[in-house]
């Protein structure tokens, strides 16, 4: 098994085609906030498929717990973090809003895990987090310009394309795109929050984060092995793995170091930041009926609880604007 490099224009021109044929391209208003901008792209770009998600829409619901180690309580007053055993839900996804994408295609990249913690008071808290160790973008404004620059990309666009123009003046682009493969599972891969969040702890102390989601192993697939699979083998994988035993992740804060940008999420701290582990997660089993319950559950990057804050990472705000975009079109 060996890691690969996305063919990243590939991977987003078959998107562009294969929504052509799933929907009529709807008609949007120019005049929208960029939150709305956001979904209407990615509506056009992948088809509007009543009920599912704008983005990240093929996903597998499981539940379990987190429990959290001596030293998260050190670094935040969470509630999360008192030692407790905490009832999670998670989903793990496929990217784009096609809602049959074969798990093994390279536009199912990055895949995604979402982590809804339930805390004893009945308040929620969610980590939204992602196969990419970096962001391609580090605003919702680039994010839209690189939606618009893959639609505007056909097979048959002259050279250089719209996309080649934007991965030109945007160098971190292809670079994050290209730090993520297909695993052999959902629970073989390592999920990084890519977006700051600030902890504080009982002394008022503050320390900017990025959360990872490690798991025991890492296993990718290469892509002629990642091609070969069935269509649904990962979503079909869990459930099978899960009833043989549970599914650990070490959740773990990579520490800023003074000076590191908490606000630009193409821009990864230097490997040698301390990473702290915060707990264990442990995934026990899949939902009977995930395909609904998914419909239920909406994850906010920016849902936080007391001793977690939001960063001046502008794309945290975006993200909770489009998420409830795309979760009132598919309430509807
Ligand atoms: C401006 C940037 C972004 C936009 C506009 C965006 C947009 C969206 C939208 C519209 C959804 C569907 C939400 C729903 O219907 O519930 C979604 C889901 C998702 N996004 Fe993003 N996203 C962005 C950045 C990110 C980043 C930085 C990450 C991870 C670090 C991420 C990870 C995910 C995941 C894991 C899901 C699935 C959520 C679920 O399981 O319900 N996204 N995104």
């Amino acid at each position: 098994m060996m890691k690969m490099t996305i063919p990243l224009a590939l991977t987003m021109l078959t998107l562009a085609t294969l929504a052509l044929v799933a929907a009529p391209a709807p008609v949007f208003a120019d005049e929208d906030s960029i939150a709305t901008q956001l979904v209407n792209k990615m509506n056009k770009l992948f088809g509007v498929h009543p009920g599912f998600r704008a983005n990240h829409d093929k996903g597998i619901v499981a539940q379990g717990n987190f429990k959290a180690s001596p030293e998260a309580a050190g670094l935040s007053t969470a509630m999360i973090f008192d030692g407790s055993s905490i009832p999670v839900t998670v989903r793990f996804s496929d990217s784009t809003g096609v809602p049959n994408i074969p798990d093994g295609s390279n536009d199912a990249l990055p895949h995604g895990m979402s982590i809804k913690y339930h805390l004893p008071d009945g308040s929620e808290t969610d980590m939204v987090i992602v196969s990419l160790h970096f962001f391609p973008v580090a605003s919702g404004e680039d994010f839209n310009a690189f939606l618009q620059a893959v639609g505007a990309s056909p097979a048959d666009a002259p050279k250089p394309t719209k996309l080649d123009q934007f991965f030109e003046s945007h160098p971190a682009a292809p670079k994050a795109l290209s730090t993520t493969a297909t695993p052999d599972s959902f629970a073989d891969e390592i999920y990084y929050g890519v977006d700051a969040f600030i902890f504080s702890n009982k002394a008022g102390e503050k320390q900017a984060v990025r959360y990872q989601a490690v798991p025991e192993k890492i296993v990718h697939l290469d892509a002629a092995e990642a091609a070969r699979q069935l269509p649904d083998f990962l979503i079909d994988e869990l459930p099978q793995r899960l009833a043989k035993g549970p599914a650990t992740f070490h959740l773990k804060a990579q520490l800023a170091a003074p000076g590191d940008p908490t606000n630009d999420a193409t821009k990864p701290w230097p490997d040698d930041r301390k990473l702290v582990d915060l707990g264990v997660l442990t995934i026990e089993k899949a939902v009977p009926n995930s395909l609904e319950a998914q419909k239920e559950l909406l994850f906010l990057p920016g849902q936080v609880i007391d001793g977690i804050d939001v960063s001046d990472d502008p794309l945290i705000g975006v993200r909770d604007g489009a998420y409830a975009v795309s979760f009132s079109r598919r309430s509807q």
